[in-house]
């Protein structure tokens, strides 16, 4: 997660939510928050702020520890209220393996929104796994951890695999597989249709220009249909 502007992510997350809520009248929910990289930047902005993550130990070492944290997996989402913007964000939907579980992770999202809420997530896309496959081994260093990352696509399950190597200073290694979804975009928005949610706005991702199926990473800006 090092190199990324999160500031500007999560600057681009506020305007988009300005369009649709008035954030210092509003109550948030983050899903799949990790350590809050983008948490930290957003809270401020709205009348209250929930982060969440379904590990323990990202939640633990959340980088704004005044925030409110709750730890679920986002599927079956264990919180007895309703928000007027809920984020998912940075591919977090993508670790979300099959069409059955993100219908029933979407159905879920209907019944956690206020009726005039939003819900705001990206998507990667097919085009921004083939271009990690072209960079697939990378090196890098957070703080006193050293890391390698294998990228590896299969085109045919669409899923993308990270393969993360961790060297700790006292010679320890930990490895961690990363498995994403890749959807595509048409198939995002059929399965939102059937899950009593629509599709406001689908955005190439940073921009407020329409998302075309050959873009890197799509921007879905989501509300509930009336109840059944
Ligand atoms: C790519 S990271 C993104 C973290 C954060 N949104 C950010 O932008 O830094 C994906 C996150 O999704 C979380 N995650 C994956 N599957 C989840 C699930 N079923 N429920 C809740 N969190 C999940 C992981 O623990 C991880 O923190």
């Amino acid at each position: 997660m090092s190199g990324i502007n999160y500031k500007l992510w999560a600057n681009y997350i506020y305007q988009i939510s300005c369009r649709y809520i008035n954030p210092g009248e509003s109550s948030v929910i983050e899903l799949a928050a990790g350590n809050g990289n983008l948490s930290k930047h957003l809270s401020k902005k709205f009348a209250s702020y929930l982060a969440s993550d379904n590990s323990i130990s990202m939640l633990k070492n959340f980088k704004a520890k005044k925030i409110d944290r709750v730890c679920f997996d986002m599927i079956y989402p264990s919180v007895n209220k309703q928000f007027d913007l809920i984020i998912c964000s940075f591919d977090s939907i993508n670790y979300i393996l099959s069409k059955q579980k993100l219908k029933t992770f979407f159905r879920n999202i209907s019944g956690l929104l206020n009726t005039d809420g939003i819900f705001l997530f990206d998507a990667g896309l097919i085009r921004n796994s083939l271009h990690h496959q072209k960079y697939a081994v990378k090196n890098g260093r957070i703080k006193n951890i050293s890391f390698k990352r294998k990228s590896i696509y299969l085109q045919k399950s669409r899923i993308h695999k990270n393969i993360f190597e961790f060297y700790f200073q006292d010679g320890t290694k930990i490895k961690e597989i990363h498995r994403q979804k890749i959807f595509e975009l048409k198939e995002l928005f059929n399965i939102i249709d059937q899950c009593n949610l629509f599709v406001v706005e689908c955005f190439k991702a940073f921009t407020f220009k329409d998302c075309k199926a050959h873009n890197f990473r799509a921007q879905f800006v989501v509300k509930r249909k009336n109840r059944c």
